[in-house]
């Protein structure tokens, strides 16, 4: 899962929350904020001693008490491992094979959250983890932020892919799959217990900031607002306890933009128009509302199946989307318009920048330069003279320099193709 965005300073992570309850003592002298009152005690298990010193460092600075031990057996003697909210353990641990720690203790309490972490990139290791009832594995080095981020506490069921998962503390939701890590927030696929309805949930991370908590229910409000068949419908919002907010969403079954061009390259003419034209209607309608999305790119356009059994693109992941003349709070590098990059006010535009980026990227399968001018060299040599010259047109007006020598909006840019290409016109709706 990449990490590509880029935080400006003081955008999140680095405000101290204030602690809920007066009479809590935050501990705000180090650089990891404190951890809200939820996860208050973990158990760590590593044999590496120096290591175990180093997060227990972190942890207590975050306001966790912490019980160490470098081996399982000490381990499960410990009647501590009936109390703590979480157990964090390697899967490397001597002479005991790791899943089946985890199995064991799972049997004596099956409630307890494990998380585990290991150095090993071994697969079937991880797997059987999973498969012990760990409900996620953190790849070393990790510091003790990350194991505050991935912290949750609740009971354990079993989710939707038949997994242990884990239940949000308050709600009847059970997460078990982790879809993506941003700089705010964890998405994860889970199950509405009752329902038994797939969803998605954006949960934002554990330690972080208000910002980070704020951004979550923005995030969720600018999708109720542009409720259509192009974003994922918001199912529900919730505060938790621990000072975390989550929005809840249906769960879009396909495969990302960036999944469907790794396994299938460039796309024909035939199928990316369609599907720009999809992204482009998507884009308009927020347009049209005042909103620019700031992040449009691969990873965040969602290819699934209508009712109809037609390919449908959804857009996701809103969390930079500005109302008109507000600037982002943050940019995907190699993929942000220039005036995103240099922390000006962007809007509308950058995102018929990205759009550009995003057809040339779906045609030649190559992943574009932002730095270098466009070269109608890089399009697909197949194409006859009139779709290639007018193809090359839209792309370099979206991808220019200067915002206001671009279309202005996604209506305007999807009007431009429409008129180069009179079947797209017609296209989706
Ligand atoms: N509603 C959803 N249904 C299915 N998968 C989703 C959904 N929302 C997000 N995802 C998956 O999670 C990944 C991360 O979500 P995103 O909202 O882009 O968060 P981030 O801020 O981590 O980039 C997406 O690339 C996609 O693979
Ligand atoms: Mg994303």
């Amino acid at each position: 899962m990449s990490k590509t965005r880029h935080w400006k300073p003081g955008e999140s992570g680095t405000e101290v929350p204030a602690a809920s309850k007066p009479d809590v003592a935050p501990a705000p002298r180090a650089s990891v904020p404190p951890a809200p009152q939820l996860l208050s005690t973990m158990m760590l298990i590593d044999d590496d001693e120096d290591l175990l010193a180093l997060w227990t460092l972190g942890l207590n600075a975050a306001g966790v008490e912490v019980v160490s031990h470098t081996n399982a057996e000490a381990a499960m003697a410990d009647p501590e491992l009936w109390e703590v909210d979480l157990l964090v353990t390697d899967l490397d641990l001597p002479g005991v094979n790791g899943p089946s720690f985890i199995r064991r203790v799972r049997e004596a309490n099956p409630k307890l959250p494990i998380l585990a972490v290991t150095g090993s990139r071994e697969r079937g290791l991880i797997t059987d983890a999973y498969m012990a009832g760990a409900y996620d594995c953190l790849l070393k080095p990790a510091a003790a932020s990350q194991i505050l981020a991935r912290g949750v506490r609740g009971k354990s069921e079993p989710g939707p892919t038949g997994r242990l998962g884990v239940t949000i503390e308050g709600t009847p939701y059970l997460i078990d799959t982790i879809l993506g890590e941003g700089g705010a927030a964890t998405v994860y696929a889970g199950i509405h217990l009752d329902l038994g309805r797939r969803v998605a949930i954006k949960l934002s991370t554990l330690g972080n900031s208000a910002a980070a908590r704020k951004q979550v229910l923005a995030e969720a409000r600018v999708l109720e607002s542009l409720r259509s068949r192009h974003v994922p419908e918001v199912l529900d919002f919730r505060e938790l306890e621990d000072g975390r907010a989550m929005y809840v969403m249906e769960f879009v079954d396909g495969e990302t933009l960036h999944a469907l061009q790794r396994r299938c390259g460039p796309l024909p003419l035939e199928e990316a128009l369609p599907l720009m034209g999809q992204v482009l209607d998507g884009v308009a309608f927020a347009h049209a509302k005042g909103l620019a999305h700031q992040d449009l790119k691969p990873e965040n356009l969602i290819v699934t199946q209508s009712a109809e059994g037609e390919r449908l693109v959804k857009i996701l992941d809103f969390g930079l989307a500005n109302v008109a003349g507000e600037g982002a709070a943050g940019f995907t590098p190699g993929w942000a318009a220039p005036e995103q990059v240099r922390g000006e006010g962007s809007d509308a535009r950058a995102d018929v920048f990205n759009l550009g980026l995003l057809l040339e990227s779906m045609l030649t399968g190559l992943t574009p330069k932002v730095d270098r001018a466009f070269s109608a060299a890089r399009l697909p040599a197949e194409l006859n003279d009139q779709q290639l010259e007018a193809l090359a047109w839209w792309i370099e007006k979206c991808r220019r320099a200067e915002p206001e020598r671009r279309f202005e909006n996604a209506g305007k840019a999807r009007e431009a193709l429409g008129q180069a290409f009179s079947y797209f016109a017609k296209q989706s709706g």
